[in-house]
C-alpha cells in the first residue's frame, strides 16, 4: 500500500506536459500543447495537453485523463504501478510496508529466474548466428521457412546445439546455479544426471509485456524423429502459461492502434503475420486459450479476431474459445483460411495486400461463423435446425451486455429466419437458468407468477430479479457510457396531464427514474456517482467524464475508468451492417428501460424478502405494520411495470 500522503505528493509533482512529453512529441499551441495521439493512428495532431487543468485529451479518439491515467493507459500499468513509475520519475520516495524475509526471498528467486532466462536467450541467439552448427542447421532452417533476418533478430530466435549438455555446461561455467537452470526448465535434472531440455532445437523465446524472457518453445528440425515437434518450458515462478501470450510484447502497440487483436495458433503464425505487416498478432503458447489470456488482450482492446486454418475438425473445438471471449464481454470475429492453408502459409504465398484483403473480406462475426459451420449438417431437417438455433442462442446468452445481446439476436433472427421474440424468449430462459444456478435462488417466474402477467415494458426485459449488485452495475454503466445520448420517452405534461413524446438525455431519464422512487444504491461508490450526476443535473448540465477520471477518490475514478475502458462502440464494428446502425437509438432506449426495470424489481424483491424475514420474529404490533408494508410492496411491484416506460417531467 502506498500511503495517502505520498499519493498526493505524486499527483502534485507529476507535471502533465512532462509526463506525456516523455512519450509524445508535443508542440506549444497557445496555452496548451499539441501532439499526435499515442492511442490511435492519426496524421493530423488532435491530442491536447492542458498544463492549467493538468489533463490530456484527444479530440480524435476521446481518450482523456490526468498524469496517472496517462501512464496507466500508455504503459498498461495498474494504478499502484503507475504511481510508482511517476514517483520514480519525480524523485519521490515511496515507503511501502517492509517486505518480510520470505517476500524478499521470493522476489530474489523470481529475479534469478529472469536472469537465467535472459542469459539462455542470448546464448541461443549467439549459437544460431555464430556457431557453425547453429548457422548450418538452425539459421538455414529459419531462412528456408522464409523468415527475414531482421525478423529473426527481432523475435530473438535461437538454437540449442544437438549435444546433451552444451547449454547447461556453458551456463554453469558462467556461474549460473543449477538450481535455477532446473527451476526454469532449461536443464532437466534427474538424480545425478542433467541434460538440456531443448537439445537440437530452434528456439522461440516467450516474452512478457515488458519484453523480459519468461520461457521458451523449441522446435525439432529432423522430421523422422519420434520426438515431439515442439517442446515448451514448464511453468515456473515467472512463467504462468495461462496468463502469457506469445508475441504480446511486439503486438501490444499495434493492438491499441488497430483496436483489434489477431489470435493465431502458434509461434510460426505469429512471426509470419508480423513479417507480412500484420503486427497485432498473438498466440497462446502450448495451451488452449485461457481466461487469463483473454483478459490480457482485453487490457488493450475489446476486439479479438481469431484466424483459423481451414481444418474442419478443429472448427467445432473453436466454439469453446469463442464463448470464453464472449463471456469476457469482448467482441469476437473469425477468419477461416482456405482448405490446406494456415495463416503462416497464406502469408508466405501471398503479398501483404492480398493477406490483409483476405482477412478483411473474410472476417465474420461469431454468429455468422457458427451458423456457417453448423448449417452444413442441418439441411432440411427441422430438428437439426432447432438444435443449431439453440447452439447459437447459448452463445448469445453468454454476452454480459444487454445491448449487444439485442444486436446479435436481431442478426440471428435475420440470418436464420426465425422471429426475434422466439429468440429473446429462448435467451431469457437460459439467462434465468444461469442466474438461478449462480445465486441458488428461485426462478422468479415461479416465485411471482402474477408479475409476468402485467402489461408493460417487460416483453423483452430483465431476465431475472435477484442479482441486485449486477443490476446496480449495469445502471451505472449505462449512465456513464450513454448518459449524454438522447432517447425519446413518454412524458406527461404536468399542467394538462396530456401524454407526449419527449427527447431526454439518458442520464436525466435514469436519475429522475431513480430519485422519483427514492432509491439508494447499496454500492457506496455507485451512490456517490449518482449524487454527482444529480447535483449536475440540478444545474441542468451533465458531469464531464473528466470530473470522474480526476476524482480525488481513486475508487470512484476507477469505477469510471473501468466502465469507459470497457466501453464498446456501437458503430465501428457494426457499421458494415446497416440494419444495426439505424436501430441503435431504439436499442439504447430498450436497454435503459429494461435495465432500470430489472434493477428496481430486484431492489423491490430484496425489500420484500427482508420484510418477510422480519415478519417471522416480529411481535403482533410490529406484525401489523410489516404486513401493511408487505401489501404496499407487492402493490408497488405491480405498478412498476406500467410506470417505468414513462417519467413525470417536473
Ligand atoms: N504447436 C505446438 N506443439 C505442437 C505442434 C504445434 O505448440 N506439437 C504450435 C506451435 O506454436 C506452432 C503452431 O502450433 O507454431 C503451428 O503448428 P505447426 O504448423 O504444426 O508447426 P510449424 O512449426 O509451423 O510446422 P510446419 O512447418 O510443419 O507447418
Ligand atoms: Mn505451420
Amino acid at each position: 500500500m502506498i500511503p495517502k500522503q505520498t499519493i498526493d505528493e505524486i499527483f502534485d509533482a507529476a507535471i502533465i506536459e512532462e509526463v506525456v512529453g516523455e512519450f509524445v512529441q508535443l508542440k506549444k499551441r497557445g496555452a496548451n500543447y499539441l501532439g499526435n495521439c499515442p492511442f490511435h493512428n492519426e496524421k493530423t495532431p488532435s491530442f491536447t495537453v492542458s498544463p492549467a487543468k493538468g489533463i490530456y485529451k484527444c479530440f480524435g479518439c476521446g481518450k482523456a485523463g490526468n498524469s496517472v491515467n496517462f501512464i496507466m493507459e500508455h504503459e498498461h500499468y495498474s494504478y499502484p504501478e503507475a504511481l510508482k513509475f511517476l514517483a520514480n520519475k519525480f524523485n519521490i520516495e515511496v515507503d511501502e510496508e517492509e517486505q518480510s524475509d520470505e517476500q524478499k526471498e521470493a522476489a530474489n528467486e523470481r529475479e534469478s529466474l529472469y536472469i537465467v532466462s535472459n542469459y539462455a536467450a542470448n546464448y541461443f541467439k549467439k549459437q544460431l548466428h555464430e556457431s557453425d552448427e547453429g548457422k548450418a542447421i538452425g539459421l538455414s532452417y529459419f531462412l528456408e521457412r522464409g523468415f527475414r533476418e531482421d525478423i529473426i533478430e527481432k523475435f530473438q530466435l535461437g538454437y540449442n546445439p544437438n549435444e546433451w549438455t552444451a547449454f547447461t555446461d556453458a551456463a554453469e561455467k558462467e556461474g549460473y546455479q543449477l538450481k535455477y537452470l532446473d527451476k526454469s526448465g532449461l536443464t532437466i535434472v534427474k538424480e545425478s544426471k542433467k541434460f538440456d531440455r531443448f537439445k537440437g532445437r530452434v528456439m522461440f523465446p516467450i516474452h512478457n509485456l515488458s519484453g523480459r524472457v519468461l520461457g521458451f518453445g523449441g522446435r525439432i528440425l529432423k522430421t523422422e524423429d519420434k520426438a515431439a515437434k515442439y517442446v515448451n518450458s514448464p511453468e515456473s515462478e515467472i512463467y504462468n502459461k495461462s496468463k502469457v501470450l506469445y508475441g504480446i510484447y511486439y503486438a501490444k502497440k499495434m493492438i491499441t492502434q488497430d483496436n483489434n487483436c489477431y489470435l493465431v495458433e502458434g509461434y510460426t503464425d505469429v512471426i509470419s503475420l508480423y513479417q507480412a505487416g500484420v503486427e497485432n498478432v498473438v498466440s497462446s503458447s502450448g495451451t488452449s486459450l485461457t481466461e487469463g489470456q483473454i483478459r490480457l488482450i482485453k487490457r488493450f482492446t475489446p476486439n479479438i479476431t481469431i484466424l483459423y486454418d481451414g481444418d474442419a475438425a478443429g472448427l467445432k473445438a473453436s466454439f469453446r474459445g469463442i464463448d470464453m471471449i464472449l463471456k469476457e464481454g469482448m467482441n469476437v470475429r473469425v477468419v477461416l483460411f482456405p482448405e490446406g492453408e494456415d495463416p503462416d502459409s497464406y502469408a508466405k504465398n501471398h503479398t501483404t495486400e492480398e493477406l490483409k484483403g483476405y482477412i478483411t473480406d473474410n472476417a465474420q462475426d461469431f454468429i455468422r461463423f457458427k451458423t456457417s459451420v453448423l448449417i452444413k449438417e442441418v439441411g432440411d431437417d427441422p430438428i437439426k435446425k432447432a438444435e443449431l438455433i439453440k447452439e447459437i442462442v447459448e452463445s448469445i446468452a453468454i454476452i454480459p451486455d444487454q445491448i449487444k445481446r439485442s444486436v446479435y439476436t436481431q442478426e440471428c433472427s435475420t440470418l436464420l429466419d426465425i422471429s426475434e421474440q422466439a429468440l429473446i424468449n429462448e435467451t431469457n430462459k437460459i439467462l434465468r437458468k444461469n442466474v438461478s444456478k449462480k445465486t441458488n435462488a428461485q426462478v422468479p417466474t415461479e416465485e411471482f407468477p402474477d408479475f409476468y402477467d402485467i402489461d408493460g415494458p417487460q416483453e423483452e426485459q430483465a431476465e431475472q430479479g435477484t442479482d441486485l449488485a449486477h443490476w446496480e452495475n449495469d445502471v451505472i454503466r449505462l449512465l456513464i457510457t450513454y448518459g449524454d445520448k438522447q432517447i425519446e420517452v413518454d412524458a406527461i405534461d404536468p399542467e394538462t396531464q396530456e401524454p407526449f413524446l419527449q427527447e431526454v438525455a439518458v442520464a436525466f431519464f435514469i436519475i429522475s427514474s431513480i430519485s422519483n422512487d427514492n432509491i439508494v444504491f447499496e454500492n457506496a461508490k455507485y451512490q456517490e456517482i449518482l449524487s454527482i450526476y444529480s447535483e449536475h443535473l440540478n444545474e441542468e448540465k451533465l458531469p464531464n467524464h473528466q470530473d470522474f477520471v480526476n476524482h480525488h477518490n481513486p475508487a470512484i475514478s476507477k469505477v469510471v475508468i473501468d466502465v469507459l475502458s470497457d466501453k464498446y462502440d456501437l458503430s465501428p464494428n457494426w457499421a458494415t451492417h446497416k440494419i444495426f446502425v439505424t436501430t441503435e437509438e431504439e436499442l439504447l432506449k430498450k436497454a435503459v428501460v429494461n435495465t432500470l426495470f430489472a434493477f428496481k424489481l430486484s431492489k423491490l424483491n430484496k425489500r420484500i424478502t427482508q420484510n418477510q424475514d422480519q415478519l417471522k420474529t416480529a411481535d403482533s404490533d410490529k406484525q401489523m405494520e410489516l404486513l401493511k408494508e408487505q401489501v404496499n410492496l407487492q402493490q408497488l411491484k405491480k405498478q412498476l411495470a406500467e410506470k417505468l416506460g414513462r417519467i413525470i417531467l417536473k
